[in-house]
Parts: structure tokens; C-alpha cells; sequence
């Protein structure tokens, strides 16, 4: 069976790949795309999912435009992180098309209330605290909620102690993680504990393009930018891609391991955004999330290479060489 998927995302250089690799799985039905403001201007962020599902040739699938702002924070971009243009300063082709039959929130009231999806969350949760205002029913017929965001006991990416996704919305992070408490049902969170393993090294770049020489040459187009971001700030060999982790976890919940937690998010204050994981039960609240602490690397990119390349695992046995 495959598995109905809505991504909301803000692209962003680690959210387009997260997109080709849902595109590229033969087990999830990708029905939709929300776009967020976080990374790019809610606009930017269109359009450059217009260029990678033209690029994966999927313009088969519908794009909503969703918040242009926080619920309540100044909008702060990451330009500085994925380049001008949102997708590492590659300046794809523009693409046109796609009308705007409805918002992004009005397009999850609809499809949640006929579909049981899973919403793959890798942008600020601002679409997902309008859709507890718009229709709270739908939300709670969210069938799994994976949100790549916050942290437990990995540092900040944006300030000391928070993610950037609920930093930039903590007010919408704070109202998500409120509804998961009300419904009795837990996130997946899928935080910086996790993803900060996932480093795409130049060496399984390189090993990308010997493989794929075109998939290749386009991931590296859009990511050198990155790259470069990651020498100049933390002084790292590669780039931390966080998204498609969540889409791993979405396909095989094997890859990770956790533990379920009552989760807070801090609205103001140095501490904004900081996601407080209760995993000793003080506050004396039920669990309301999943929060991630382990990961499979090795697991991880053998399934990225295989969607994204299109290779079966004998096909990447080399892997094992430059594992
Ligand atoms: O903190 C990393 C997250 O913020 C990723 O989803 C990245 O794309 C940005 O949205
Ligand atoms: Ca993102």
C-alpha cells in the first residue's frame, strides 16, 4: 500500500532534496505540497518546488501557496544559508503555471478530511497552527505527523538552544505541540539529535556523480552553496541535510530510535524556540511526542542513494568501500 504523503516545506536546498526522494519512492503517494515561509519567502519557496518537481518531471502534482509570515515573530528568512534564490544561488529556470485554486490551508481541511496522510512537516509549523484555527477536526485526522524540527540534547542551530523551523514560529511550534497534547496522539520529531548525522561528505557526493552523473551534477549545483555555509560557519567538510531524514523515517520508522516525551516550546526570551523535552516526566504530562535521538547513517544514505539515483542495492555496493 502506498502511504498518502502532504510535505509542507520551505525549499530550501535540504527541503528539494527531501522532495526528490519522496518523489523517487515507489511507497508514498506524494498528493501534495504546502509551502511555508521559513528558508525562502513563501513565493521563492513555490517556485523552486516548481523546479524540482519539473526537474524529477512530476509538474503532476500540486503546489499551495501557504503563510507568508509567522503567527506572530518578525519573518526571518535563511538566505543566508541556502543562497539568493533559496535552491544554493543555482538559478534553475523559472516555471510557470500552477494557479492557485485554494490556499495551502483550505487544501488540508479538504484532503485530510477525505484521506488518511501522513504530513511530512520540514519548514516552520505556521500552515499547521492555521489549520487548527481553520479546521482543528482535519488536523487531528493527520494519520502521522513527522516534523523535522527542534533538538533534546544537541545545541541550537540558530541560537543556543533552539532549531531553526520552531524558532522562526515558536508561537505555531508551541500551538502543534499544544494539539498533539489535546488529541493524544505524538509527533515524530525528528530534531537536530538526528539530523546532524546525516553530513553529505564530498566523497559520497563524488561517489553520487560516478553513479549518476547528471543526478549528480544537479545535487551538487544546488548544494555547493551550502557547502561553502557549512566551511565558513562551523567549519565542517560537507553539509548537514536534515529534510530527507524525515522522509526516511516516513518510509522505514526502523531507521531511528527515541523516546516518547511531553515536548514544550519556549515563545520568548533567549530560550525562544527552544523545544523542551520532558522525558522524565516532571511536568507530569502525558507524551505528546516521539522524540528522536539515534539514527542508522549508513542505513540513511544507502536508502537516499537508492531513491534519489535509482539504484538497487547490489548497484551500490561500493558504498561498503567508502562506508
Ligand atoms: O534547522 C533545519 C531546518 O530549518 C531544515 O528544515 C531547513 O530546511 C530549515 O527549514
Ligand atoms: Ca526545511
Amino acid at each position: 500500500m502506498k502511504q498518502n504523503v502532504i510535505i509542507d516545506c520551505d525549499p530550501g536546498i535540504d527541503d528539494s532534496l527531501a522532495l526528490m526522494m519522496a518523489l523517487s519512492s515507489k511507497d508514498i503517494e506524494v498528493i501534495g505540497i504546502t509551502i511555508v515561509c521559513g528558508n525562502s519567502p513563501v513565493e521563492m519557496g513555490f517556485a523552486n518546488a516548481k523546479k524540482i518537481l519539473k526537474h524529477m518531471n512530476r509538474l503532476d502534482i500540486p503546489v499551495y501557496l501557504g503563510a507568508d509570515k509567522p503567527l506572530k515573530k518578525e519573518y526571518v528568512n535563511a538566505l543566508d544559508t541556502h543562497g539568493a534564490d533559496g535552491l544554493g544561488e543555482s538559478f534553475l529556470e523559472e516555471v510557470s503555471g500552477y494557479e492557485q485554486p485554494m490556499q495551502a490551508v483550505e487544501f488540508l481541511s479538504d484532503v485530510l478530511r477525505k484521506k488518511a496522510c501522513t504530513v511530512i512537516a520540514i519548514g516552520p509549523l505556521t500552515n499547521l497552527a492555521h489549520l487548527i484555527a481553520y479546521d482543528e477536526e482535519a488536523f487531528h485526522r493527520i494519520e502521522k505527523l513527522i516534523s523535522m524540527g527542534g533538538n533534546y540534547r544537541s545545541h541550537g542551530n540558530c541560537s543556543p538552544v533552539a532549531e531553526y523551523n520552531y524558532w522562526e514560529d515558536p508561537e505555531a511550534a508551541s500551538m502543534v505541540y499544544a494539539q498533539m497534547e489535546k488529541s493524544g496522539k505524538k509527533l515524530y520529531m525528528v530534531g537536530l539529535d538526528v539530523t546532524r548525522q546525516i553530513v553529505l561528505r564530498p566523497d559520497l557526493l563524488s561517489y553520487m556523480e560516478r553513479l549518476e552523473p547528471l543526478q549528480g551534477a544537479f545535487i551538487r549545483r544546488i548544494t555547493k552553496f551550502y557547502y561553502d555555509f557549512h566551511w565558513e560557519q562551523e567549519r565542517l567538510i560537507g553539509c548537514v541535510i536534515n529534510d530527507p531524514l524525515a522522509v526516511a523515517y516516513a518510509l522505514d520508522p526502523q531507521i531511528c530510535s527515541g523516546c516518547e516525551a511531553y515536548v514544550q516550546i519556549e515563545t520568548d526570551g533567549l530560550c525562544r524556540g527552544q523545544s523542551v523535552v520532558d522525558a522524565h516526566g516532571f511536568c507530569k504530562k502525558e507524551a505528546n511526542a516521539y522524540v528522536l535521538t539515534e539514527v542508522d547513517v549508513k542505513k540513511f544514505f544507502s536508502m537516499f542513494f537508492a531513491l534519489v539515483l535509482h539504484k538497487s542495492a547490489s548497484e551500490l555496493i561500493a558504498l561498503e568501500n567508502i562506508w
